[in-house]
């Protein structure tokens, strides 16, 4: 018997199949929102997948979020459309050059965004997201230095947030938020006037001096919904509209086009498809698999954050 069937058909019955959630990041197409489970920011989606009894994580988001999913519930396979799915800033903090750096600077707490590989964790001391970094600094002793990375923008906003003086800052950036030039939004905001600005905190300290709010994903997507204006410019990956069209279709919001792409999508979060998520929950693969070891150590410094709040 030939039976018809639509992807997201397929989809959900695999995912019934294989006792599997799926969580997607705000950055991920609205197709894949709407199909997912929970949908949230990296700290978010975190703590969601440490709480999962059933048998299959499918991650729709980049690899490091899959990974650190797998970190905190091992037991758990964990699987992503895409293998190829990274982040610049994984990229910008390869492991021998952080072990190097942490020779060169003894005695110093390593503090690790949770944009890095598993490796990275494995070698800090404690992990941040874009939503607690500025509390994770501010848990560490005053007279305490720390090493923080990969991301500079970031580095630079909790310094000054922080007023910490002895934090050195790695010099990585994300390819989508770092390129968004002050001088777009400058005009956008002659073209916009009235719209109030929201910040993720990876972008230029330019941008974020000029923004009425900086905050994760999920923390723009609250205070831009819960305000009481009426236009917005969002300075983030354009997925996060997909929420905000959702939750508040009578406000308007503008997105700012990059210098990397001229637009301001994630091209490592857009590899993801939904014919990817059906293949991979059928083939159980591309599978996040950190040998056990790495994982116990990299769990210590992810263990720490969430142990904060
Ligand atoms: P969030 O912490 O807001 O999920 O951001 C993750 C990210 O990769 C931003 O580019
Ligand atoms: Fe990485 Fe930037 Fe993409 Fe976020 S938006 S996953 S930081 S490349």
């Amino acid at each position: 018997m030939l039976v018809s069937s639509t992807i997201t058909e397929e989809i959900l019955d695999l995912k019934r199949d294989r006792k599997a959630i799926l969580l997607a990041h705000h950055y991920q197409e609205g197709e894949i929102q709407d199909l997912a489970d929970a949908v949230g920011d990296s700290l978010e989606l975190s703590r969601k997948a440490r709480e999962f009894a059933g048998d299959v994580i499918a991650f729709c988001g980049v690899w490091f979020m899959a990974e650190t999913a797998k970190v905190l519930n091992p037991e758990r396979i964990v699987i992503v459309p895409d293998r190829e799915a990274g982040c610049s800033l994984v990229d910008a903090c390869p492991v021998e050059q952080l072990r190097a750096w942490k020779r060169r600077h003894p005695g110093h707490v390593v503090v690790s965004y949770i944009n890095t590989s598993v490796e990275v964790k494995a070698e800090s001391d404690i992990l941040c997201t874009s939503s607690n970094a500025v509390d994770v600094v501010n848990s560490i002793p005053p007279e305490q230095p720390i090493l923080f990375l990969p991301d500079l923008n970031l580095g630079n906003y909790v310094r000054r947030l922080t007023g910490r003086t002895n934090m050195k800052i790695w010099q990585g950036s994300c390819i989508v938020h770092a390129t968004f030039p002050a001088r777009r939004l400058t005009q956008a905001k002659l073209e916009h006037p009235g719209a109030l600005v929201a910040s993720h905190p990876e972008c230029p300290e330019e941008v974020l001096r000029i923004s009425d709010f900086v905050g994760s994903t999920s923390a723009i997507i609250k205070w831009a919904v819960g305000h009481e204006a009426r236009e917005f410019i969002i300075m983030t990956e354009s997925g996060v509209n997909h929420s905000l069209a959702r939750l508040a279709p009578e406000k308007r919001f503008n997105f700012i086009a990059n210098e990397q792409c001229n637009c301001s999508e994630c091209p490592y979060m857009k590899r993801n498809s939904l014919e990817k998520l059906r293949d991979a929950l059928r083939d159980l693969s591309p599978r996040v698999e950190p040998a056990p070891e790495l994982m116990e150590r990299a769990r210590l410094s992810v263990d720490r954050m969430l142990a904060l709040r």
